[in-house]
């Protein structure tokens, strides 16, 4: 048997489509965009190259404001659902019409610094691109600074009881019949249920609907949650994009008065009766009173807050494979649901890359161990189960492989 570094890198080229790669054949045939920053990363431990390529495929599909969708079509595949027909957006490569945490920026800065000198011309064309990324976020996605999602999809974390309120205020009448392909490639106990898809495909309907014109859907999509997940992330981004910038010598002063904006944001996602960073639902603005494991990344935006180390010891001392994507404790925890409980490896480097530069050193050595334990114990799964470890969802999981090669291992 091969060993783990080996498995890793060959899951990340039987995954290349060519200058991109899919998260794992069947389930994900697509480009998704945080998937991709992700994968680069991994390459970049063997192959800067590639690395960069698979971020400026990425960016090839950005559309003319900025926005960055969150899946490129790039090739036709009937497997997956919804395709590009269901979308109905017109960018410069076939695209759903929502965004994805943007980490992409933050793994430029890695890759950089892996290698200078392989990654300048790369950087250079990249550069802007990001900016005007990071800025339509800006524009149109902040509440009081905190950055919004207009989709559950756009967070990544699709099912989270984190939208639980909000996606209780949608009526999917008339979202019509449609066919899953999903839970033909996993078990349905593992994947959001028919209730949320409807409610998803009927919040893609709407945006196809405005022509995805994000004037119409901040006045008329009823969904708009302030996320953690979107708001550390892009914090951390702009924090590195910043680093980048001065890098190639670049004016970046609007960057940093973004960086000002973002943090009084990601304050007004502290909840002070869950004790916890929270989603809030911007429409109703009720408190979802969820502690996530986006919760955590907090130290990844370079924000320390003391009440979230008794959180995470907390919520760490519930399972023997943290960090759970949803409280052990609530009755809403499901081990093997998505984002309703599973610890994602991609959501532990990010807290553990936050907790060891905040000095939680004894943490983050202990959350890279378990991380690690759990890839090598069940392999290169999608997400775990955080009590037992068992693999679920998707196999061979491009991401899972990244995060060996760039951190676990
Ligand atoms: C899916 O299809 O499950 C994805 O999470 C959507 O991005």
């Amino acid at each position: 048997m091969p060993d783990m570094d080996e498995q890793a890198r060959s899951i990340l080229r039987g995954n290349d489509r060519g200058g991109y790669t899919v998260p794992t054949a069947g389930l994900y045939p697509y480009q998704w965009n945080w998937d991709s920053a992700f994968a680069a990363w991994g390459f970049a431990t063997f192959d800067v190259t590639r690395a960069w390529d698979e971020i400026e495929t990425l960016f090839t599909g950005q559309w003319d404001n900025g926005m960055v969708p969150h899946i490129l079509f790039h090739r036709p595949d009937p497997g997956y659902f919804p395709g590009p027909d269901v979308w109905g957006a017109t960018g410069p490569v076939a695209s759903s019409g929502i965004s994805q945490p943007p980490v992409a920026a933050s793994f430029a800065r890695r890759i950089y610094d892996m290698d200078p000198e392989g990654s300048l011309s790369a950087l250079k064309r990249l550069f802007p691109k990001m900016v005007a990324w990071h800025q339509w976020f800006m524009d149109w996605r902040l509440d009081r600074g905190a950055v919004c999602i207009t989709h559950p999809w756009e967070a990544g974390r699709d099912n989270t009881p984190d939208w639980d309120g909000a996606m209780a205020g949608i009526d999917p009448t008339g979202v019509g019949e449609y066919k899953r392909r999903d839970t033909s490639h996993v078990d349905p106990a593992m994947r959001p249920t028919k209730y949320d898809y409807d409610r998803y495909i009927w919040l893609v309907q709407l945006g196809r609907r405005l022509g995805w014109d994000e004037a119409a859907m901040l006045e008329q999509n009823p969904f708009r949650v302030a996320d953690p997940t979107m708001t550390f992330i892009l914090l951390r981004a702009q924090r590195d994009l910043a680093i980048l910038g001065q890098v190639l010598g670049e004016d970046v002063s609007s960057i940093e008065a973004a960086i000002e904006v973002l943090v009084v944001g990601a304050e007004t996602l502290w909840n002070p009766e869950l004790a916890s960073y929270d989603a809030r639902d911007v429409r109703s603005g009720q408190w979802a009173g969820c502690v996530s494991n986006a919760s955590f990344l907090n130290w990844y935006a370079g924000i320390d807050h003391p009440g979230m180390e008794a959180q995470y010891d907390r919520i760490a001392s519930l399972c023997k494979y943290p960090v759970p994507s949803h409280d052990p404790s609530s009755e809403r925890f499901d081990a093997k649901r998505y984002w309703r409980g599973p610890t994602w490896a991609i959501i532990n480097v990010l807290i553990g890359i936050g907790l060891e530069e905040r000095g939680l050193t004894d943490r983050a050595d202990a959350l890279r161990k378990t991380t690690a334990d759990l890839i090598r114990e069940h392999g290169f799964a999608e997400y775990f189960d955080p009590m037992t470890g068992d693999a679920a969802g998707g196999g061979t999981f491009t991401w899972t492989a990244a995060v060996w090669l760039g951190w676990a291992s």
